[in-house]
């Protein structure tokens, strides 16, 4: 059966104005990742990280979805059972577009977890209140429900089983810095690549090359000025022509 893997990143959410994280103007620019996104910053100072979450809730809380994100939900339902969706991005830009079963690789900001039960519970665009007890279990260990580096990504299982089960794999606006996209376009005959900026990434042989040149379509451009040309890719491979 044709099915269709579609791995996003930062980039698809951009033209919503969430800042990426490795662009000129990127999160990780103004912000120490390790201080904000590890473990060893979570256990040094927690007050600091809960913050940082707190104000990327509250930055999206005025965001809309995009073009990309509302034809990448309509995509959902028109292939439903035919396309997986994981996304690296913690917004919920998706989910506002109509999307219902984007994986979230690396966590949801509109939920916060219980570090006692490891339930989630949704907390909108909130901030955590100091003190707040888990609904599930009473425990007041609660914390942001976003991956952060040094911890395991369980849902990371759902990217093999996807490589397994596809015939066309679509990267939408990510680096590969995290994700190696390229591993991944290597499994596929059939795959696009969409990002205005070719990112560059080291060869088997040592030597600099494009992620682009891994993919059998590049597409040069926004996300948001992408979907045509990726729509009429996805329809000629559905259908089989
Ligand atoms: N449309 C498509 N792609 C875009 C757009 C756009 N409008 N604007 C920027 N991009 C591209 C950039 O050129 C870049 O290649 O999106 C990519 C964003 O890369 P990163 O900022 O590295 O974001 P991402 O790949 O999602 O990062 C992966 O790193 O820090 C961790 O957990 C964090 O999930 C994140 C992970």
């Amino acid at each position: 059966m044709k099915k269709i893997m579609i791995l996003s990143g930062a980039g698809l959410s951009a033209e919503s104005g969430i800042r990426t994280f490795r662009d000129h103007d990127g999160l990780w620019e103004n912000h120490d990742v390790m201080k904000v996104c590890s473990t060893q910053g979570w256990i040094a100072d927690r007050k600091s990280v809960t913050d940082f979450y707190n104000a990327r809730r509250a930055d999206i809380a005025s965001k809309e979805p995009n073009h990309a994100h509302q034809v990448l939900a309509r995509l959902e339902r028109e292939y439903r059972g035919r396309m997986i969706h994981l996304t690296q991005n913690i917004d919920n830009m998706m989910e506002q577009a109509g999307a219902q079963e984007v994986v979230h690789l690396h966590g949801t900001l509109t939920d916060l977890r219980c570090e006692a039960c490891l339930e989630t519970f949704d907390v909108g665009y909130a901030a955590q209140e100091p003190g707040i007890s888990c609904p599930h279990c009473g425990a007041k260990r609660i914390r942001h429900n976003v991956v952060m580096f040094g911890e395991a990504a369980p849902a990371y299982s759902h990217i093999y089983e996807a490589i397994r089960s596809s015939s066309l794999f679509v990267a939408i606006g990510t680096s590969g810095a995290v994700i190696d996209i390229v591993s991944i376009a290597k499994e596929f005959k059939h795959s696009v690549l969409i990002d205005p900026k070719r990112q560059e990434t080291v060869s088997i042989y040592d030597k600099y090359t494009y992620i682009d040149e891994y993919f059998e379509h590049y597409i040069a451009k926004n996300a948001g000025d992408a979907m045509d040309e990726l729509l009429a890719i996805i329809q000629t491979h559905m259908d089989g022509r």
